[in-house]
C-alpha cells in the first residue's frame, strides 16, 4: 500500500492544536490523539504485546471467551461500526461469531489512515463479512454509518480497549450521550473499560522497563518535528507516568530536563520550557466495575451484560440504547 499523504487540512489542524495546547495558561499539554502517526501506531501495537501491559490481552480474552454470548444478546440483523479499530485483531471474535448467523457489514472508523489500512488487511478475508472503512473522527464516521443504514438494520458500536479512559470523565459521558443521540433504541454499544488495580502493576503498564511506552510518548515530539518542522531535542525530555489518586487515572508526561526554547515554525510558535516543567500528553482513566452501569444509565443506555477478566481487571460492557 502507498504511504497515505498528509493533507494541508491535517497539517493546519495539527498546528492549531499544538499551538493552543502548548500555550495554555498553567500546565502545558499536547492532545493524545496525535500520538498515533505511523510510528506511534506501530509503537502502540508493540505496547499491546508487552508483558506489563495486560489490558489488550484481557480485552481480547473476554471477546474470545464470551463473543458468542455477546452476539446472542444482540438484535438482528445488526451491522458493526468500530470507533478506533486500531489493527482490528480482537474484533475478529465478534465478526466471526456474527458471520455464523448473517451477512455482516463492518465499518471501522479511524482518524489514522495507517491503522485503517492495517485493520482492512487483518479482517478483510472473513467469510460473510464486508469491510467499509471511514477515515473520519469517531462521531462524524458513526453519523455517516447510521444515516446510511437500511431501515431494518440495527447497529452494534464497538468502543474497545478502554479508549473511553483517554477522555476526561465528564467528556467521556458527553461522548456517550452524543453517541446515544446518533443511535436508535435497541442499538448496542460494546464498551471496554480498564478497571482499577494494584497501583504498582498499573504504573508498570505505562512505564515499562524496555522503554516502549517512553518511545511512544517521545514520538509525539518527533512527530511535531517531522510534520510541523519543529526542533524539539528528544534527548532533553524524559517520559514519566504517574497515578493521579484523586482523578483515578494514569497521566503520561514529558519532562524537560533543562531550560530550553523550542520553535514550531508551522504553528508560528516559540515555547520556552523551564527545567523540570512537564508537557501532559495523555490520561488513562480507570473504573470500578459498578461505575459503568451507572454511567450507562446517565447517558441513555442500560447495561445488558458485563464480563470481567479473571487475570487483569478489565470489563466488557454490553450497553443497549433505551
Ligand atoms: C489507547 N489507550 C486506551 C491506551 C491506554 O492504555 O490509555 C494508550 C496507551 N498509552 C500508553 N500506553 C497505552
Amino acid at each position: 500500500m502507498a504511504t497515505p499523504a498528509l493533507s494541508l487540512r491535517h497539517v493546519s489542524a495539527f498546528a492549531a492544536d499544538v499551538r493552543e495546547s502548548l500555550t495554555k495558561a498553567g500546565q502545558r499539554e499536547l492532545p493524545s490523539k496525535y500520538l498515533y502517526d505511523e510510528v506511534g501506531s506501530a509503537l502502540f501495537e508493540t505496547i499491546c504485546v508487552l508483558p506489563e501491559y495486560g489490558l489488550t490481552r484481557a480485552d481480547a480474552r473476554l471477546l474470545e471467551k464470551h463473543g458468542e454470548e455477546i452476539v446472542s444478546r444482540l438484535p438482528s440483523p445488526v451491522q458493526v461500526a468500530e470507533l478506533g479499530s486500531g489493527s482490528g485483531k480482537k474484533t475478529r471474535w465478534i465478526l466471526e461469531a456474527l458471520s455464523q448467523r448473517q451477512k455482516t457489514y463492518y465499518y471501522p472508523i479511524e482518524i489514522s489512515p495507517f491503522a485503517l489500512a492495517a485493520c482492512e488487511k487483518e479482517l478483510g478475508h472473513i467469510d460473510m463479512v464486508s469491510i467499509v472503512g471511514y477515515e473520519q473522527p469517531y462521531l462524524e464516521g458513526l453519523r455517516t454509518v447510521a444515516e446510511g443504514r437500511a431501515e431494518e438494520d440495527h447497529l452494534l458500536v464497538l468502543f474497545l480497549g478502554s479508549t473511553i479512559g483517554n477522555f476526561d470523565r465528564d467528556a467521556g459521558e458527553t461522548f456517550l450521550r452524543e453517541m446515544r443521540e446518533i443511535l436508535q433504541p435497541g442499538d448496542a454499544l460494546l464498551l471496554g473499560t480498564d478497571l482499577e488495580k494494584d497501583v504498582e502493576l498499573q504504573m508498570l503498564a505505562y512505564d515499562d522497563p524496555a522503554g516502549v511506552t517512553a518511545a511512544f510518548n517521545l514520538n509525539l515530539l518527533a512527530r511535531i518535528n517531522r510534520e510541523l518542522g519543529a526542533d524539539f531535542d528528544l534527548r532533553c525530555f524524559r517520559h514519566e507516568a504517574l497515578w493521579n489518586f484523586a482523578e483515578r487515572r494514569i497521566e503520561m508526561h514529558l519532562r524537560s530536563t533543562r531550560r530550553q526554547t523550542v520553535h514550531v515554525p508551522a504553528a508560528s510558535l516559540r515555547v520556552m520550557l523551564d527545567e523540570d516543567e512537564t508537557i501532559w500528553t495523555e490520561s488513562s482513566h480507570k473504573y470500578q466495575a459498578e461505575e459503568v452501569p451507572e454511567m450507562a444509565a446517565r447517558t441513555g443506555f442500560r447495561c445488558e451484560g458485563q464480563w470481567i477478566d479473571a487475570e487483569w481487571p478489565f470489563a466488557q460492557n454490553l450497553l443497549i440504547a433505551e
